[in-house]
């Protein structure tokens, strides 16, 4: 079948998306809900299009495409429908980048960045409201924000989801889904539990924002490695050089991973094949390892890079800190290192 999107005809199959043949055809359209692998709820309605068959706008990540299908991707309407969609996002959001743990790898971030979102239309400005109407509406707010950070692995904070369902969708054990109703609605766990699963980690992956985020103290892994009386020791695991350059620039990927953890501050780097045993290797460094080099295993801190976040449940006496993909590049960014 063919359809014509932006006037240019595609060859398409049965049963894919509009969205689906954009991204294969190198088409851009902004997406927030949409992730790979995740069954489309068109939440975020960044995605509109128009289509021939009907005046209103649709969501992309839905449309399934069929035969007379004619799409345009830009448009005045559709820019200013989806900057609309994009303020009432980022609405919450504003001013909070400088302090975020995603800042510079943030989803919704980029996509403010790319429609110049400046103008909040949805937050009220100085003068618009009296103080203490501004104080209800922060006790409100705070009100319905759940932080947790008493589980090892998975830090929340619901004050910056976006309720893309994202987490909900992804969790192979189900742990997330809706609490409250209608305006007070929040994604949290069962009774607002601490989360407690079997971190495989792929919540944290998925969301776009800072509401699911790595757990770990930054303060003081940056003291550890800039402190010259210790030395830093990261075992790598397998596969992490690649997933590393991903979350980094076009420019940046030319660097290479032994030489960004260098940089960073790591005095000794193991990488670690599939086939060896990680507990061993990290076990060897603070008991043969030190032995041989005549070092005082308190002095050594060895950090596991690893997309594996329920390791740092098992921190202690052999293991420091776990640093995700994306911790390493906070790191980076926070050492201005590239
Ligand atoms: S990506 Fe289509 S509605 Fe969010």
């Amino acid at each position: 079948m063919q359809i014509k999107i932006n006037n240019k005809k595609y060859e398409v199959e049965e049963g894919e998306t509009v969205l689906d043949v954009c991204r294969r055809e190198g088409i851009r359209i902004p997406t927030l809900c949409a992730f790979e692998g995740l069954p489309r709820e068109a939440v975020c309605r960044l995605c509109l299009v128009e289509i021939t068959l009907t005046d209103k706008l649709v969501t992309s990540c839905t449309l399934k495409v069929c035969e007379k299908l004619e799409v345009t991707t830009e448009s005045e309407r559709i820019e200013k429908a989806r900057r609309i969609n994009l303020e009432l996002l980022w609405a919450d959001h504003a001013g909070k980048c400088a302090t975020c743990k995603r800042n510079r790898m943030c989803e919704l971030q980029k996509l403010a960045e790319e429609y110049k979102i400046e103008n909040f239309h949805f937050v009220p400005r100085k003068g618009e409201i009296t103080s203490s109407e501004e104080l209800n509406l922060t006790k409100d707010n705070w009100s319905r924000v759940v932080v947790e950070n008493e589980n090892p692995c998975v830090s929340r904070n619901s004050e910056f989801c976006v309720e893309c369902r994202r987490c909900i969708n992804i969790c192979p054990e189900k742990k997330f889904g809706f609490n409250h109703r209608a305006g007070d609605v929040v994604v949290g766990t069962p009774y607002g539990e601490v989360l407690d699963c079997g971190f495989c980690g792929e919540c944290v992956r998925a969301c776009p924002v800072a509401a699911l985020t790595d757990q770990n103290d930054f303060s003081k892994i940056i003291e550890s490695l800039d402190d010259i009386k210790k030395m830093a020791v990261a075992v790598v695991d397998a596969g992490m050089e690649e997933k590393i350059s991903k979350q980094f620039s076009k420019m940046d990927r030319r660097e290479k991973l032994e030489d960004i953890l260098s940089k960073l501050g790591f005095e000794k780097i193991i990488n670690i094949s599939e086939k060896d045993a990680e507990d061993e290797v990290i076990k060897k460094i603070k008991t043969d390892y030190a032995r041989k080099e005549k070092i005082n295993p308190e002095d050594i801190v060895v950090f596991f890079i690893s997309s594996k976040i329920s390791k740092k449940a098992e921190k202690g006496k052999y293991l420091n800190y776990v640093l995700s993909e994306r911790e390493v590049v906070r790191l980076v960014r926070d050492k201005k290192i590239i």
